[in-house]
């Protein structure tokens, strides 16, 4: 068989309408961290942090791509994607977290939907991907406080007024267990707080948040579709003994259940509740509804599977394995269980796939990158959704993580996620051979979509 007739044969494996495309967040490429009046995050901050950053490196500059706008939407449309998914940085558009708006942040923003638009691409808009603006944490505590949850969905509304008119697809939180467990109680990415109890609440007061914002978002645009976006694993037991099971359960408690079961059931789940003890959120009577808005969709970031063993809390990686650059496990079969299993367990809104992908390391080589393992990752878990569509799944759309190399949290720069690499002194942009096969695949499947 041709490669374009592998391609095809893959491609149609998909429902017609299916949104292929690309995804970034804020902080992790603009850069431009004070430019035009936009205002310090949580990030900024905790960056300036000593030892927190591998590398020591911050945001300050990450990709330029705030001054190099019309190039990179260019970029991404030379991949041939029909959506482009990113977020706003909170910030640069309330730079104090108060309600004055920086006009000139809007700014951007509006030119990013345009841009999109006039490229035939759609906006798929991520309203908080962690990056708080700074005064919020420092005035109100951030998401520990419930008054930050209020805060956000005024932010939401300004956004659905200014950007609904063009964007339809608003996320409220990407990962709201990265940003309540990694930021508040293992305190390796911003806040970098160290207490349970203090990322509890947090994380119910992302949820509240999400709920508020969904509302407020509907009755701003009442045609948008909303959702969130969760980082799902799924948790496997490393062995027969009892503790590695009880670590497990434990592990799905907190990323899994927590999230889908206060989102689609309206509920926390008991186990998780019970352990937990005094270290629970407090709670509002109307809060649970409030949680459980319609979701248009659900967002599912999908990397890597947990292999639980007792007292690992969150392992992503085993012995004999292949691991990507971070050690995560590459398992692609594992997105398939994931999916069948969530579909069984629960009443979904339609899925999308916004974010996978992974780290390795590049080499330039003659002016090009042979990023094989990357791409062979890629067309492995477009593989195993393809294989969850036909089981019967309803999923809408993937993104592959991420259009640019660009500033990987506490990792700095040190790891590569994108289908185009950075050479961050020339702020130069290589398409690799994963980016490449992307685009062909594309290309290939043009017709069958239009
Ligand atoms: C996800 C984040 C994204 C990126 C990838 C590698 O957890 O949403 O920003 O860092 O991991």
């Amino acid at each position: 068989m041709h490669e374009s007739d592998s391609l095809r044969a893959l491609g149609a494996r998909f429902p017609l309408q299916f949104a292929w495309g690309v995804a970034s967040s804020a902080f992790q490429i603009e850069g431009a961290a004070s430019a035009d009046g936009k205002g310090p995050s949580i990030w900024d901050e905790f960056c300036r942090r000593r030892g927190v950053i591998a590398d020591g490196t911050d945001g300050t500059i990450a990709c330029d791509h705030y001054h190099r706008l019309e190039s990179d939407l260019d970029l991404i449309a030379a991949l041939g994607v029909r959506a482009y998914r990113f977020s706003i940085a909170w910030p640069r558009i309330q730079p104090t977290g108060s309600t004055a708006i920086n006009a000139a942040g809007l700014d951007f923003y509006n030119r990013l939907v345009d841009g999109l638009l006039q490229r035939n691409i759609e906006p798929y808009l991520t309203l908080y991907h962690w990056d708080l603006p700074a005064a919020l944490q420092h005035n109100h505590n951030g998401w520990a406080d419930r008054h930050t949850a209020f805060r956000f969905a005024q932010f939401a509304a300004l956004i659905a007024e200014r950007l609904g008119d063009r964007v339809r697809s608003f996320t409220t939180h990407n990962e709201p267990w990265v940003t309540a467990t990694l930021g508040h109680e293992l305190g390796i990415f911003a806040p970098g707080l160290k207490d349970r109890r203090i990322a509890t609440q947090a994380s119910h007061h992302c949820l509240l948040s999400h709920g508020l914002a969904a509302q407020a978002i509907r009755s701003a645009r009442s045609n948008a579709d909303v959702g969130i976006v969760l980082n799902l694993s799924p948790v496997y037991a490393a062995s027969d003994s009892p503790e590695d099971h009880v670590q497990a359960r434990r592990d799905d408690g907190f990323l899994v259940r927590w999230y889908m079961d206060a989102l689609l059931e309206g509920t926390y789940p008991a186990d998780i509740i019970e352990f937990l003890g005094a270290d629970a959120p407090v709670m509002e009577p109307e809060d649970a509804r409030l949680i459980a808005q319609p979701l248009d969709f659900l967002g599912i970031n999908y990397y890597y599977p947990i292999t639980a063993v007792a007292g690992v809390p969150f392992n992503p990686t085993r012995r004999g394995v292949p691991v990507t650059d971070m050690g995560w496990e590459v398992a692609p079969g594992r997105l398939t269980d994931l999916l069948l299993r969530l579909d069984r367990d629960y009443d979904l809104p339609p899925l999308m796939i916004t974010e996978n992908g992974a780290a390795f390391r590049d080499a330039v080589v003659d002016g090009g990158v042979e990023d094989e393992d990357r791409r062979a990752y890629i067309e492995s878990h477009v593989r195993a959704i393809a294989t969850a569509i036909e089981e019967g799944v309803d999923v809408r759309g993937y993104f592959v993580w991420s259009l640019l190399d660009n500033f990987e949290w506490a990792s700095g720069y040190s790891k590569r996620f994108g289908i185009y690499y950075v050479d961050y002194a020339t702020q130069g942009r290589i398409l690799k051979r994963s980016g490449e096969w992307y685009r062909k695949f594309l290309v290939a499947n043009d017709s069958h979509y239009r």
